[in-house]
């Protein structure tokens, strides 16, 4: 079966009060992420070895010879989380999560400052990403381009933010950082974070 664009979890609209405009949820899902789904099917339809996998064991086993198919299937897969990671009521952070941050990162304000410096020092395009580590410890981290923690081995993933310019250029222009404040703040959806423990 061919994989699909999954509906966003609210409307194109929902996110203009946390600085994420309607334009950019239309352009971000609608044409960046499908045009993933639909590279992705098509490198699919002509490859029998790919056909029938789901899309983590794609990732997973193109991974470490990267190219295409794994930035097409990587994407997908990385998509599909940011859209839940974000909340037309996000950035409260809900009391389990909290004290597990305080634990494992010293605190929410350095959670905030530590995913916030992985997101904007990542060069180029890729992503910043909340896991919960092999060892049961929350960790920040980030991967480029396509990239992702199921693809690098380095835990289950609780956030993701996209930093490619798509996903900001219309509302924060170049800044990046502002993008990511605002993120961690207005927009990041912690209940979906803390579901995942
Ligand atoms: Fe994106």
């Amino acid at each position: 079966m061919a994989f699909e664009l999954p509906s966003l979890p609210y409307s194109t609209s929902a996110l203009a009060a946390k600085k994420m405009c309607q334009e950019t949820l239309e352009l971000h899902h609608g044409k960046h992420h499908n045009a993933y789904v639909v590279a992705l099917n098509g490198f699919v339809e002509k490859d029998p070895a790919l056909q029938g996998k789901s899309l983590d064991e794609i990732v997973k086993s193109t991974a470490a010879a990267g190219g295409p198919v794994f930035n097409n299937a990587g994407q997908h897969w990385n998509h599909i989380i940011f859209w839940q990671c974000m909340s037309p009521n996000g950035g409260k952070i809900p009391g389990k999560l909290e004290k597990k941050i305080n634990e494992d990162l010293g605190g929410v304000d350095k959670f905030k400052a530590e995913f916030k410096a992985a997101g904007a020092s990542q060069f180029g395009s890729g992503w910043a990403w909340l896991v919960l580590g092999k060892d049961g410890k929350l960790k920040v981290t980030k991967t480029a381009n396509g990239s992702n923690p199921l693809a690098t081995g380095e835990g289950k993933v609780l956030l993701g933010v996209d930093v490619w310019e798509h996903s900001y250029y219309l509302d924060f222009r170049n800044v990046r950082p502002d993008y990511l404040q605002n993120w961690v703040d207005n927009l990041a959806n912690y209940e979906y974070a803390e579901a995942q423990l």
